[in-house]
């Protein structure tokens, strides 16, 4: 007989609004993320928009794409932006001595990333210099890329070319400053973040959302500390707080650092050990928003996941510090169970960037060196089949399932469904995720306080959990209609194969 498992939605118990940005990216200049990945130059025969890939963009816009990160990550608090501007030819050439070693000609720099968000559609989220860079550098870089008078950074931008200024939305002060972002400690970055923060404005309407850098994993302490900032800065009457948000990063990593494990050739145990971590992050978002809400009860401070995804060991034959990995039904489940958690913080969670968004780490899009056909990922089917949830309003989603046997490694089993739901204009969105390797499930969705019609939905899986897409097997994973899924007094019910995702959309009545 098959599992069974009952999904409770409560239509009339709306919770807060999803923001758009937790389907967020994040683009770094690392491998062939930026290059390649998004920008291959003007004289390239790949077609392009003043040397940004076309078919990169068609393909991220399918995605509602609301922001993107950049310029890392690690590589942001290395990065001097004026580098990165003025004619191309006359931009240094420099060494990623981040990641790989290998050139950076600045070819891309902030006119290409603005033009780039333009294109996208997607808000921007620098990640200002702070590690390695001053508070008149990170001043300079905002107003250069805001400023609306005549002052000389405004100045500078027009004479590069662009008149009118860009806006901007989201700064990051600095990227992971108790690693490479400057190997700190908590207090020591609370007052430097403090003093970088005060001088982020901008020239725009809207002021910058300013992101202090978090934590490392489950550090709540780190958290605390950024806490007690905001905290004092609130008894000087003549203080601003000098950031919207504070952040953290959570990487799914099935095996361990030293040996993550190959992103196809996986077996069972690796498998069941990845859905464990991806699960992980609900128990790190709790942890620190504990701590937020001590000081922050109305959730007036945003948290940012601003880095997360699957890590695994790069594919053979690649450069070990260019992070290229495949991505397999097993990838989107990590996904799937990320953005279902997601919806659980709405009201404390205002963003999330996966890394990386092309050919870098759990990617939508990989594209291919020698020119054959871009590939989208299963990742990037989840992101697609869940874009109806963004901005629409949670609802309280309530799972009974089936639990996996504990184990030496997971002493209290690991579940196997996962689900959500969201409402926008009358229309259910629904999410519903079967991580079980072999069994599949039938999903009672009990809607309460409404009823629904005409539902209708899509079917992410293959036979094999590590069933993946590539040059010349573009589809091998990709969504399809739903079928089997009836009305029934209660709701609807349906059947979810193994290693599944679906979604369903049905008008409220
Ligand atoms: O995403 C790759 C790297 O992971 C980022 O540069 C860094 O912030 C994190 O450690």
């Amino acid at each position: 007989m098959d599992s069974t498992a009952t999904v409770t939605v409560d239509l009339d118990r709306p919770g807060p609004t999803i923001s758009r940005h937790v389907y967020g990216h994040f683009a770094e200049h690392l491998g062939r993320g930026i290059y390649d990945g998004f920008w291959v130059g003007e004289d390239s025969p790949v077609p392009n928009v003043g040397g940004i890939r076309l078919d990169v963009v068609e393909a991220l816009r399918e995605l509602r794409i609301p922001n993107l990160r950049w310029p890392g990550g690690c590589f942001a608090d290395r990065y001097h932006w004026t580098s990165g501007i003025g004619p191309r030819e006359d931009r240094p050439k420099l060494i990623n001595t981040q990641w790989g070693g290998t050139s950076e000609t600045n070819a891309f720099g902030t006119h290409e990333f603005m033009e780039l968000c333009e294109l996208l559609g997607a808000d921007a989220y620098v990640s200002g210099n702070l590690g390695s860079g001053t508070v008149q550098e990170m001043a300079d870089w905002i107003e250069y890329l805001t400023g609306a008078g005549e002052t000389p950074m405004a100045e500078l931008r027009r004479a590069n070319g662009r008149e009118e200024p860009w806006d901007v939305q989201f700064w990051g002060l600095g990227n992971e400053p108790w690693g490479c972002g400057g190997n700190l400690r908590a207090g020591a970055y609370a007052d430097l973040a403090r003093q970088f923060g005060t001088f982020c404005e901008s020239g725009g309407k809207v002021p910058l959302y300013r992101v202090a850098a978090g934590a490392d994993g489950f550090d709540v302490a780190w958290t605390k500390t950024l806490m007690e900032v905001v905290a004092d800065v609130a008894t000087h009457p003549f203080s601003a707080t000098p950031w919207e948000a504070v952040s953290v990063h959570y990487y799914t990593i099935g095996g361990s650092w030293k040996a993550k494990g190959s992103a196809t050739g996986f077996d069972a145990a690796e498998y069941w050990s990845t859905i464990a971590a991806a699960q992980g992050v609900e128990q790190l978002l709790s942890s620190h928003a504990a701590v937020m809400d001590v000081y922050d009860p109305e959730e007036r401070f945003g948290m940012v996941l601003d880095e997360w995804g699957t890590w695994w060991d790069v594919e053979p034959g690649t450069h070990p510090g260019h992070l290229f990995q495949q991505n397999t039904i097993r990838d989107a489940m990590v996904a799937a169970w990320h953005f279902d958690v997601f919806q659980r913080f709405a009201g404390r969670l205002r963003m999330a960037n996966i890394a990386q968004t092309v050919n870098v780490l759990q990617a939508m899009l990989l594209t291919d060196p020698d020119g054959g056909e871009m590939v989208r990922t299963p990742t990037f089917h989840v992101f697609e089949m869940n874009s109806p949830h963004q901005d629409g309003t949670s609802l309280p989603t309530h799972v009974v399932g089936p639990v996996r046997d504990a184990d030496a490694a997971h002493a209290a089993g690991i579940p196997t469904v996962s689900a959500s739901a969201s409402v926008k204009d009358g229309v259910l969105h629904c999410s519903l995720t079967n991580v079980d390797l072999d069994a599949p499930l039938v999903i009672e969705v009990d809607v309460r306080g409404g009823s629904v019609v005409e539902p209708h939905g899509r079917l992410l899986t293959a036979a094999r959990p590590d069933a993946h897409n590539r040059p010349g097997e573009t589809d091998a994973v990709s969504p399809r209609p739903l079928t089997g899924l009836d009305v029934t007094p209660t709701g609807l019910r349906v059947t979810l194969p193994p290693h599944s995702f679906a979604t369903i959309t049905a008008q409220v009545v």
